[in-house]
């Protein structure tokens, strides 16, 4: 009998050592906090994901909101921009957001609460309007390993990536309850110190992040080297079938960002489209997308494409409907870059639309 006391006493000690334990906060989140999801066997994409990537249609990105380390100046005009995206024949909205300038940099990497709600509050209204939003992480710079954009923060090299899985976590509990019509895009253009292999196990690790709470939200997830369409066949899906491949196509890449500042050395101007060589270049990732898409059997959504200003208008035109046919030919849907700045085709100044280029895109 005694010995039976005994280990009672003991079992009842452990129980409790391990109750006390559980609760207390810990006060490090490290990466097994973030189990990847097995990624050998994708079964191709659900009659939903191929529903909502035949529905995303033809989207625009909303440029300068917040995927600037500030939230961007056209905020206040968010109205206005959702229902000029209506009127001019969209039916969906990408919506870049810069979430890493807008964190705790060390444990629990907290989302600023008043940036958290102006995201959402621009997320309700397109939702309200019945817009499809894919909803993005956008520009972390330290999670690609680049040099930090102006008014970023840099965290301790050790946690940038628990961070970003945290980041996910608070944001995929948040927007839980919206409506399917918000899809959850991972990341923007992976590159850099995002390799192949560190990217595909940390899609493995955010879709799980993300499933625990939207279980059946359509994911959307591209390659590395800035989404191209080239590294598509390094890129290791979860097993899950929600999901939709993004690719981004700005080829041929010194016709659409001639002049422009952030390319190093800069590409001169003065450049033409689209000669049958560039229309070949226009198509040639396209089609290795098709071919990845047909083998695989995920959806292709064309999350960016445009030509920058500086390019000449008729071309800019041209180029515009040369893609818009080809993608639409292949059965992709896409979002233009972008609403109202730099390849604008809308003018926020003096609230008019570039009619050609919209006409481009939306038009017959
Ligand atoms: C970047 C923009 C850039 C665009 C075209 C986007 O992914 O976020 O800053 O203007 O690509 O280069």
């Amino acid at each position: 009998m005694s010995v039976r006391y005994t280990d009672l006493f003991r079992f009842a000690i452990a129980i409790s050592l391990a109750l006390l334990l559980s609760a207390c906060p810990k006060d490090q989140i490290g990466l097994e906090d973030f189990p990847p999801m097995a990624n050998d066997n994708p079964p191709g994409a659900s009659p939903d994901a191929l529903a909502t990537a035949s529905a995303l249609g033809r989207g625009v990105n909303f440029d300068r909101m917040f995927e600037w380390t500030t939230v961007g100046e056209d905020f206040a005009g968010v109205d206005e921009l959702i229902a000029k995206a209506q009127e001019g024949g969209f039916t969906s909205i990408r919506l870049p957001i810069r979430w890493s300038s807008h964190a705790e940099a060390a444990a629990p990497f907290t989302i600023d609460p008043l940036f958290f709600t102006q995201v959402e509050s621009a997320v309700d209204r397109a939702l309200a309007a019945g817009f499809y939003v894919v909803m993005n992480m956008h520009h972390h710079r330290q999670l690609d390993g680049d040099p930090l954009d102006g008014g970023e923060y840099a965290v301790a090299e050790g946690v940038v990536d628990v961070r970003f899985l945290s980041m996910w976590q608070q944001i995929a509990r948040r927007y839980r309850n919206k409506s399917d019509r918000l899809v959850f895009e991972l990341y923007n253009e992976p590159h850099g110190r995002l390799t192949d292999m560190k990217w595909n196990e940390l899609i493995a690790r955010a879709l799980n992040t993300v499933r625990k709470s939207n279980p059946q939200r359509v994911v959307m997830i591209g390659s590395t080297w800035w989404n191209t369409a080239g590294t598509l066949a390094e890129l290791r899906l979860p097993n899950d079938a929600n999901l939709i491949v993004t690719i981004h196509n700005y080829e041929p890449f010194n016709f659409t960002h001639q002049g422009a500042a952030w390319i190093s050395p800069p590409f001169p101007t003065g450049i033409t489209c689209c000669s049958p060589e560039q229309q070949a270049q226009i198509v040639a990732p396209l089609d290795v997308a098709k071919s990845w898409s047909d083998a695989n059997r995920y959806p292709i959504f064309v999350g960016e494409f445009g030509a920058y200003s500086t390019a000449a208008m008729e071309s800019r035109v041209d180029f515009t409907r040369y893609a818009r046919d080809q993608m639409e030919a292949r059965g992709m849907t896409w979002a233009y870059w972008e609403m109202a700045s730099g390849f604008g085709v809308y003018d926020n100044a003096t609230h008019t639309w570039n009619v050609d280029l919209l006409n481009a895109l939306t038009g017959n």
